[in-house]
């Protein structure tokens, strides 16, 4: 046995030591995404260029020609591509300039820059969760299903929304993804968004994005950085219209702040609030109205409601929620990674890519 092997031997210990006394110890093998700054200060085209660096740009390329090629039907190339320039000022800021940035720093062109952005908010397959333990705090996790986990594995981050040095909100995305699926405004409230199958996707989303409605994770984004509360981020998540039916999970500061939005193109179809002194101390949402009954080739749902049971609501925590979303299926092949987060204490804000195979 060499000095090196002790070495390690220590090191292992220690960072044993260092594993055991986090917050949120990880079950299975995962790991923390790269966590980035980005300045809404800085002109909207530069400010996702420092946040570049940290990828190589040919891998970039790749991918984006790879999720368009398998994801975006030919004919909604056909319609985009040529009408990309008019986009540019026709798409609501700060996501038309950011895009455009991304666009040139990659040398791809803007109408690929458009449909990446579409293609992932299509097909977004997830699970939702919003609790409240028994002295009234609200924990709020997910898991984030997609295909090509290979590839948005490798770019998943943290982003830091940065407003005057400040942390103005912060979010979990895929590297030239501008939308959040994911979010938190810190000492306000937490967004998660799952996708709500409406059938013909690409037709309506397509149809009124031209009608000028919100993609639905730049809706999610728009909320974090304007809506001052949970009530008022309901309201915005509720009313404003989208290109895509969905589910909204939005977790608050107080007690019964916790809510599950069933959005139409238009305007709300269900509101389904958190009602703990009725029991209902969580809410669980996957891809499924929550009147319906799941089906049985994707429940999903059931399996994590057994979980949070057998967990109780004295024992709900950012450590616990985390196990429930480690559970088959609701952690399944697909899931890129789970977030968990609470908006009164913001800096537990916690990421794990899942590499379970
Ligand atoms: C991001 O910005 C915050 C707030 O200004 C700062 O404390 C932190 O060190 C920065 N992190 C990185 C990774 O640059
Ligand atoms: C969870 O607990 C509630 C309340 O006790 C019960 O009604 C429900 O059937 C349980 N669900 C599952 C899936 O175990
Ligand atoms: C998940 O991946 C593992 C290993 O590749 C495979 O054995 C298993 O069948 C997959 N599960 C599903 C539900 O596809």
């Amino acid at each position: 046995m060499g000095r090196g092997s002790r070495l390690w031997g220590l090191l292992a210990l220690l960072c044993g030591a260092v594993a055991a006394a986090a917050p949120s110890p990880p079950a299975v093998a995962a790991a923390a995404p790269l966590l980035c700054n980005v300045s809404l200060d800085s002109p909207a085209e530069e400010r996702w260029l420092p946040v570049l660096r940290h990828f190589d740009p040919a891998f970039l390329r790749a991918a984006v020609a790879r999720v368009i090629d398998e994801r975006v039907p030919k004919w909604a190339h056909e319609v985009i591509q040529p009408i990309a320039a008019e986009l540019e000022l026709f798409m609501p800021q700060p996501f038309a300039g950011e895009i455009v940035g991304l666009c040139k720093a990659l040398g791809i062109s803007l109408g690929d820059g458009v449909l990446l952005n579409f293609a992932y908010e299509s097909t977004a397959f997830c699970t939702s969760i919003v609790a409240q333990d028994d002295k009234g705090n609200i924990y709020h996790g997910r898991n984030l299903d997609y295909d090509f986990v290979d590839i948005l594995s490798k770019i998943t981050i943290d982003v830091q929304f940065l407003r005057s040095g400040q942390v103005a909100y912060q979010g979990t995305t895929f590297f030239g993804y501008v939308g959040l699926w994911t979010g938190q405004s810190p000492h306000k409230f937490t967004i998660s968004g799952d996708e709500r199958e409406g059938g013909r996707w690409w037709e309506n989303a397509i149809a009124a994005f031209l009608n000028r409605n919100y993609p639905v994770s730049w809706l999610v984004r728009d909320t974090l950085s304007r809506a001052e509360d949970f009530q008022s981020a309901v309201l915005r998540l509720a009313g404003t219209p989208i290109i895509a039916e969905v589910y909204y999970i939005v977790g608050g500061v107080s007690p019964k702040e916790g809510m599950v939005i069933t959005r139409n193109r238009r305007g709300p179809a269900d509101l389904w609030p958190l009602d703990p002194l009725g029991g209902a101390w969580f809410r669980v949402e996957t891809n499924y109205d929550h009147w319906t009954t799941p089906p049985p080739f994707d429940d999903r749902r059931t399996p994590a409601i057994k979980a949070l049971n057998a967990t109780g609501q004295q024992n709900i925590n950012f450590d616990t929620l985390f196990k429930v979303l480690s559970v088959k299926p609701v952690l399944n092949n697909n899931t890129v990674y789970t977030t968990v987060m609470s908006a009164a204490l913001p800096d537990k804000y916690q990421t794990w890519i899942r590499t379970v195979k």
